[in-house]
């Protein structure tokens, strides 16, 4: 038995495909960059590029949507200097060990995953091998770093425990105390920020309407326009959290304010319980366009210089690489490879 102890770390990633929304700036980055500011952990955020050609990427919007998601993440204060930040195909150490862990991961368990089922539908025959297999892709890049706390969404969860299992089979088929028992952060339901035309769907990068979402890279005048226009209803806003049961259009614009003044839900109902939605709406529309606009400018600022934002993702690959590349190199070791 190796006796080992883990450094608290933390690892998680954002696909590039489509743009980026206010959902994965509250939902996912502020939160990362709050752990980036916690002394108790060490941090790495990765573009995972390689998830992306999962499903048909063309080749222009991948390199486009990965630039984007590196410059979203330090305009919102992800400092490459703090955390390590990378995209993914730069270290080969994660395809390497997703080759060997999906050789530990069995089949019956990938079969279980939900998101697969969801997103291939009945056409199981036809998604891509990688579609299905992306779960043993992830676990390596969560194992690689040996890392012990990954943030992701609910949608996640279940891919963080198949890590899990992945971690524990190796260990015990080899005898050894390696692989670290990842634990899943996810994000509270009020970090979960809705569609704001459909408070009952989650704003995804994908949906049909530009209105029903908050784009990154969107201008003050598109941030406040689509909050005028968001959908509420009739009733004017409660003084109590318990008065939004049931009305979603109501609970999601709250819950946003919120998660942009970093105050909670009650918070913010005990001074606008009682406003109706012409004062609320102006409110909320002024507030984001205080938050989002600097991130926004700053985004495009970086995405003009392409070379400056390579060149940072390409010295966090190295950085990345060098706490990769020797667990790596162990877990070849432990299975007998002769290298
Ligand atoms: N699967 C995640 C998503 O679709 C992205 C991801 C890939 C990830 N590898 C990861 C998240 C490792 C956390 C840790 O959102």
């Amino acid at each position: 038995m190796i006796d080992q102890t883990f450094p608290q770390r933390v690892f998680s990633g954002i696909k590039p495909s489509g743009g980026l929304t206010l959902g994965n700036y509250l939902g996912a980055i502020k939160r990362w960059v709050e752990m980036q500011e916690d002394p108790g952990y060490e941090t790495v955020y990765c573009v995972v590029d390689m998830h992306a050609v999962t499903v048909w990427q063309d080749p222009a919007d991948l390199t486009r949507a990965t630039r984007e998601v590196a410059a979203a993440m330090i305009a919102s204060g992800i400092d490459p200097e703090k955390s390590i930040l990378f995209n993914q195909c730069r270290v080969p150490a994660h395809a390497e060990l997703g080759w060997l862990l999906s050789c530990v991961a069995r089949v019956g368990w990938m079969n279980r995953m939900t998101q697969f089922k969801d997103k291939a539908g009945k056409n199981t025959e036809k998604v891509s091998l990688g579609l299905y297999a992306y779960p043993a892709l992830m676990a390596a890049d969560i194992l690689a770093y040996h890392a012990t706390h990954v943030p992701v969404g609910e949608d996640q969860k279940q891919h963080v425990e198949l890590t899990r299992d992945i971690a524990s089979k190796f260990n015990h088929d080899y005898g050894v105390e390696f692989f670290p028992m990842t634990e899943p952060v996810i994000e509270g339901p009020a970090m979960r920020v809705m569609n704001l035309r459909d408070g009952s769907k989650k704003m995804s990068k994908s949906g049909d309407s530009d209105m029903e979402r908050i784009n990154m890279l969107d201008d003050a005048d598109a941030i406040a326009k689509k909050f005028k226009k968001a959908r509420s209803d009739a009733e004017e806003l409660p003084s109590e959290v318990a008065g939004l049961k049931d009305r979603p259009e109501a609970k999601n614009l709250v819950d946003i304010y919120a998660g942009l003044t970093e105050r909670d839900t009650a918070d913010v109902l005990a001074e606008f319980g009682g406003a109706g939605w012409g004062k609320f709406k102006p409110a909320l529309a002024d507030l984001a366009v205080e938050k989002l606009a600097p991130v926004s400018d700053e985004m495009r600022r970086l995405l003009d210089a392409p070379d400056e934002l390579d060149a940072i993702m390409a010295r966090g690959a190295e950085r990345a690489a060098g706490v990769a590349e020797p667990i790596l190199a162990r877990t070849f070791e432990i299975m007998g490879f002769v290298r």
